[in-house]
């Protein structure tokens, strides 16, 4: 069988592995990949097409005999991918664009978990800059509250305002600045939450589900939580925080009302759901859906799964996925992402990148490329986050040391790493 796979970062290199190795797979299509994609060769090809080209990428799908295709980021699934796939007649794993809703519009996703009773940080939706004012001036409004424009703003959509001054620049750069031009046409104010984060991630038909294994990624850009946002600079599993008793309430208080309520109104979801949580004295709540897998977290999950990730993809679009085992590895995965450095704001692209030869011979370790490319011959940087290192091991001590022998490996001008990935889970 050949697969597609739509994305350029180290998630879909991840993709890429674990569907070349799949007993099932004949060729795997990358569009449009990476320079890490391009150098795994064999039966994995660059397609040069970007994500966002979906009417490309099924004609692309249709002459190539692509059986299955898979969507890494969230763009395509916007832009009605899914639909546009299905109604077709070709098989794809994601959700519909009203069902990439949940990440697609926080008002919506919001809105659906008030509706459905899932527990998630109490807040108000705005339409315009007057009335978030008001509301932000109140005296009744505490601090810190957090402000969040609607759409998609690639990571970047978030304000944690300490104070109505934080708020108040905030809205004014959504509503009057339009810095995330129509994704900030309505704007979410959200409670506080207290607590540590973590990331289940759901493959479900709609009905059924199968669970990863949970994950714990560290969005600043500096050691002990420090700095900007960025899109993540590590992550580790199993998250001991989501004990089974936590992950029993994950899965009754918001998996299967999120998945019943989502048939219920009519588009049921089905694909990857990302379950982003913050858990308080052991009580989850919802910090935010997203339609897809994570990054870095799916570069821990999938080296974790035992079992074959393209027969449990198929069984997902046959509604079969009970049929099929879904076994995880008894072991530790970190992935440690290697970015450029200004990242996450400028940074320079063109460095050249050398990785000694052992590096892929290392014991259960894997360099996912995310932002590189073969530039006349040689790998360079091209994006942010440039590489993602993981490694596997028996315990989570020995899968970070085992990273970071790797990335110690490894250098280009202007590398940056966190050294602190996975040490919260310790
Ligand atoms: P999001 O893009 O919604 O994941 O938000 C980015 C980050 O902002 C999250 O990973 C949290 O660290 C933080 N965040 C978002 N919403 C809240 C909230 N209601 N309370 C506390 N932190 C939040
Ligand atoms: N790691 C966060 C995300 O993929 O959205």
């Amino acid at each position: 069988m050949n697969v597609l796979i739509i994305g350029s970062g180290a998630r879909e290199h991840a993709l890429c592995w674990a569907a070349a190795k799949s007993s099932r797979v004949t060729a795997v299509f990358v569009a449009p990949g990476n320079g890490g994609t391009e150098l795994m060769g064999g039966n994995v090809h660059n397609v040069a097409l970007k994500a966002t080209a979906i009417d490309d990428l099924l004609e692309f799908a249709r002459q190539n005999a692509v059986e299955l295709t898979i969507v890494g980021s969230e763009q395509p699934l916007e832009l009605g991918i899914v639909d546009l796939f299905r109604n077709a007649g070709a098989k794809i794993v994601g959700p519909t664009r009203a069902a990439a809703r949940l990440e697609s519009s926080k008002v919506f996703s919001k809105e659906f978990m008030v509706r459905h009773g899932i527990p998630t940080a109490a807040c108000q939706v705005f339409r315009d800059a007057t009335a978030a004012n008001t509301f932000i001036k109140q005296p009744q409004t505490s601090y810190p509250q957090v402000i969040k424009a609607s759409g998609l703003c690639a990571g970047k959509g978030v304000f944690i305002a300490l104070n109505q001054e934080d708020a108040l620049r905030a809205v004014a750069d959504i509503f009057e600045n339009r810095i995330f031009g129509h994704a900030g046409d309505e704007v979410v104010i959200e409670e506080f939450l207290q607590g540590l984060e973590a990331s289940v991630f759901v493959l479900t038909d709609g009905v059924k589900y199968r669970l990863f294994l949970p994950a714990q990624d560290h969005k600043r850009i500096g050691d002990g939580d420090t700095g900007k946002n960025t899109g993540g600079m590590g992550a580790y599993a199993p998250a001991s925080l989501v004990t089974p008793v936590v992950m029993r309430k994950v899965e009754e208080l918001i998996i299967q009302p999120t998945l019943k309520g989502m048939a219920q109104e009519g588009y049921a979801y089905t694909g990857f759901l990302y379950v982003g949580l913050m858990i308080d004295n052991g009580e989850p709540s919802v910090v935010e859906y997203n339609a897809r897998l994570g990054d870095p977290e799916t570069q821990v999950v999938l080296p974790l799964l035992k079992s074959d990730f393209i027969a449990a993809l198929q069984a997902s679009i046959d509604g079969a996925l009970d049929e099929v085992p879904f076994e995880m590895h008894q072991k530790s995965a970190a992935t440690v992402v290697i970015a450029s450095d200004g990242y996450p704001d400028d940074y320079e692209t063109g460095k050249s990148l050398t990785i000694p030869t052992d590096v892929a011979s290392m014991d259960e370790s894997y360099l996912f490329h995310a932002g590189t490319l073969i530039s006349a011959g040689q790998l360079v940087t091209a994006g942010g986050r440039v590489l993602s290192v993981t490694a596997l091991g028996d315990t989570l001590r020995e899968s970070i040391d085992r990273a970071y022998r790797v990335v110690e490996k490894i250098s280009f001008e202007g590398a940056y790493y966190r050294t602190d990935i996975g040490a919260k889970g310790l």
